[in-house]
């Protein structure tokens, strides 16, 4: 199995620091597989490790920028869906509508692991069940980080942070808006937003399809260029536009903000080289921008993003693909490093 691998350290952290993190990105890839569910909500099982790496890049990039503090950066990311996996499915109340909790955050059913380590250990006995995954998160973090030797001032700055990376009010810390931003990039705005989109509307094609008796992979063999017109003509645009709407004011730093757009005029511009693409399907698919979508939809057993670019890039090493390809490829992996 090819793992992720993990952004080295932040240039300046003593190699005290770069070794507890070390350890610490290890037990935070280590507790994920703790549960077997293979989708859960909105994430699947390979999902939120990759997503925890990408936001410590991304963190890291726009914390240089907005000058906060790198290690509160470093640790924070690195541990702040520690506890995610705790978050079960998202409870629908009889009116069929999500059920909100107090700050408005859906609620969650609370999901166990199948196995324990250090971290469900020290979630078992603070009593945290129940607790939303950014609360409970900085308090196992802040436990850890105790456990290494770190002195109490730091522990609750990291806390604070991990606390704030769902919402940065208006007395957030610093690192915690700039944790903030990176998380809700990450997840809505740009490349491995988009790739996260592939994975989660054709898993809704695929349940549809499921109730009817039927298998959406099999239909999707049949009808690639119908389905694929349809969702970059009309969905992508559609999506795009409302993260535009809606997240764009959410970001809370002057890097946010420039990181978000220039991600989402970087979608915009590439959807558009798709679209112009479905002229010349056949060979599109083979070796084109669209090749790359077509390998992400026909390849969703628990993908991990990393493996996948990785592989295409391997499987046009001795040329092959569209100069449009090979840059879809470049900047899919300069987003995921967490690059502006
Ligand atoms: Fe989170
Ligand atoms: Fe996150």
């Amino acid at each position: 199995m090819v793992q992720a691998s993990s952004p080295a350290a932040a240039p300046g952290l003593s190699e005290a620091d770069a070794a507890a993190l070390h350890a610490l990105d290890a037990l935070v890839q280590e507790t994920h597989l703790l549960w077997d569910e293979e989708w859960v909500g909105f994430s699947w099982r390979n999902y939120t490790y990759e997503h925890m790496q990408r936001v410590r890049g991304l963190s890291r990039t726009m914390g240089r920028q907005e000058g906060a503090d790198p290690r509160v950066i470093e640790f924070a990311s690195t541990l702040h869906d520690v506890t995610k996996s705790y978050d079960g499915e998202i409870i629908v109340g009889l009116d069929g509508k999500r059920v909100l909790d107090e700050n408005g955050f859906w609620k969650n059913e609370s999901l166990l692991p199948r196995r324990t380590n250090r971290v469900t250990d020290l979630y078992a006995r603070m009593g945290l069940e129940g607790s939303l995954h950014n609360v409970s998160g900085g308090q196992v973090a802040a436990a850890l980080l105790e456990e290494s030797g770190y002195p109490g001032e730091f522990r609750q700055r990291v806390d604070q942070a991990i606390r704030e990376h769902l919402m940065a009010g208006s007395d957030a810390s610093l690192e915690g808006r700039v944790l903030y931003d990176a998380d809700t990039i990450d997840a809505n705005i740009g490349l491995p937003a988009f790739y996260r989109n592939i994975q989660i509307s054709l898993r809704g094609q695929d349940r549809q399809y499921e109730r009817r008796g039927e298998s959406f992979v099999d239909w999707l063999q049949e009808h690639l260029p119908e389905y694929l017109d349809g969702y970059l003509k009309e969905r992508i645009p559609t999506w795009i536009e409302g993260k535009q709407r809606d997240f764009i004011p959410k970001m809370t730093t002057a890097a946010g903000r420039r990181v978000a757009q220039a991600r989402i005029d970087r979608l915009s511009q590439l959807n558009g080289e798709m679209i112009a693409e479905l002229e010349g399907l056949e060979t599109a698919v083979e070796s084109g921008r669209l090749a790359v979508v077509r390998y992400f939809m026909e390849n969703r057993r628990n993908p991990r993003l990393t493996e996948q670019l990785a592989l295409l890039e391997q499987r046009w090493a001795g040329g092959g693909p569209l100069p449009g390809t090979a840059e879809l490829l470049r900047v899919m992996q300069s987003e995921v490093a967490g690059d502006d």
